[in-house]
């Protein structure tokens, strides 16, 4: 099949053409990202295939269909930024992976935890410059602590194995779904004020959709322990990123850890380091020394990108042989959960 893949960066190109093996499909890789300025791009391709931070709405999304695409293929697991009203409407199947590689983001949320915990680019930075002064490095044990996970699916489930069996803490959890392997493995289920109250760290784990938009905002950073530290590789929408920083001035937020930013469309995936970047809430966030901000690079492990690459075209392959493939999205079905 004829594939458009947006947003190409050189690591896309390197793992789809190894997938693609002797070319079952003909990818044609644009490194545009997708917007009602782009769509054109994708006139008479009957597939295309797009990443986290490519423009689905409505707009694309009729576009698409009137320029003769019948197949979206997601090559990520969040489909947030696809407008499912308007998918519903349209003649379009949207495909996702949406378990390439669990640890590759539980292992980048632990990474986070104990980047931010040890201080450890605040040490390096000391280091090199001959400063081997401790002051302010101090951290905390993460025996015994209180974890709290927010959404127990395929990555919060691996992070919860981590801290609890790596580390050997107390891990606690609130997801509207008990899973029973975190039940087993002794993960207790609390709600979400009590875990807010009680937890010395609380990662978040679910998916941003209209329920979990903001989910952390004012009132809960008010409710949780003060010192919290507060990691979020989900989707940057989940936190209300100006309450954050409002306690993390106040010192209710300890620290911060973010694989994702609300506002990471126009930032991330991109070398800016010559330009002056516009966005002061992100500036604010950066200044803090207890903030430590990674550039949505959780799924970026050789094992992941060789998963993503390998099941896109395999969807893509059922979905071209008219067969039924587990990865699609039915939009009536996601909107009917979200109500
Ligand atoms: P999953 O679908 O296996 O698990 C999500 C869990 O969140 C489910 O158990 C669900 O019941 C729960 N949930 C739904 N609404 C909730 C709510 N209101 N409160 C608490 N829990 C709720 O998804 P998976 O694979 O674990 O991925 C989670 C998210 O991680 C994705 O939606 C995506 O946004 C993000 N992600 C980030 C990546 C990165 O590179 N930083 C890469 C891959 C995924």
């Amino acid at each position: 099949m004829k594939i458009a893949l947006f947003s190409t960066k050189p690591f896309d190109r390197r793992f789809f053409e190894r997938a693609n093996g002797k070319g079952r499909h003909e990818i044609h890789f644009l490194e545009s990202r997708l917007s009602p300025e782009t769509v054109a791009l994708a006139r008479g391709y009957p597939c295309i295939c797009v990443f986290v931070n490519d423009q689905l709405d409505a707009e694309v999304i009729s576009r698409l269909e009137s320029g003769g695409t019948r197949f979206i293929a997601l090559r990520c697991a969040g489909f947030n930024n696809v407008d499912l009203h308007a998918l519903a409407r349209a003649k379009l199947k949207l495909v996702h992976v949406p378990a390439y590689s669990p640890h590759a983001v539980a292992e980048h949320a632990a990474a986070l935890v104990l980047g931010l915990n040890r201080h450890l680019p605040r040490a390096y930075n000391r280091v090199r410059e001959g400063n081997f002064s401790l002051s302010g490095l101090e951290g905390f044990n993460l025996f015994g602590k209180t974890v709290g996970v927010i959404g127990t699916g395929r990555i919060g489930a691996t992070f919860a194995r981590i801290m609890k069996h790596g580390f050997g803490c107390r891990v606690i959890a609130f997801d509207p779904y008990i899973n029973e392997e975190c039940r087993e493995m002794g993960v207790e289920y609390l709600s979400l004020h009590e875990l807010y109250a009680v937890s010395d760290v609380i990662s978040v784990h679910c998916p941003l959709n209209p329920k979990t938009h903001h989910l952390i905002n004012g009132e809960a950073v008010a409710r949780m322990k003060r010192g919290v530290m507060l990691i979020n590789t989900s989707r940057g929408a989940v936190i209300d990123t100006l309450a954050v920083i409002e306690g993390l001035k106040s010192g209710r937020v300890g620290s911060l850890g973010i694989d994702v930013y609300e506002q990471e469309g126009d930032l991330f995936f991109e070398d800016l380091s010559d330009q002056v970047i516009q966005d002061d809430v992100f500036e604010r966030l950066i200044t803090f020394p207890n903030v430590l901000v990674t550039g949505h690079q959780g799924f970026f492990t050789e094992e992941a990108l060789t998963a993503i690459a390998e099941e896109t075209l395999d969807n893509i392959s059922r979905l071209e042989a008219g067969g039924k493939c587990e990865n699609e999205i039915v939009p009536e079905r996601v909107l009917a959960r979200n109500r």
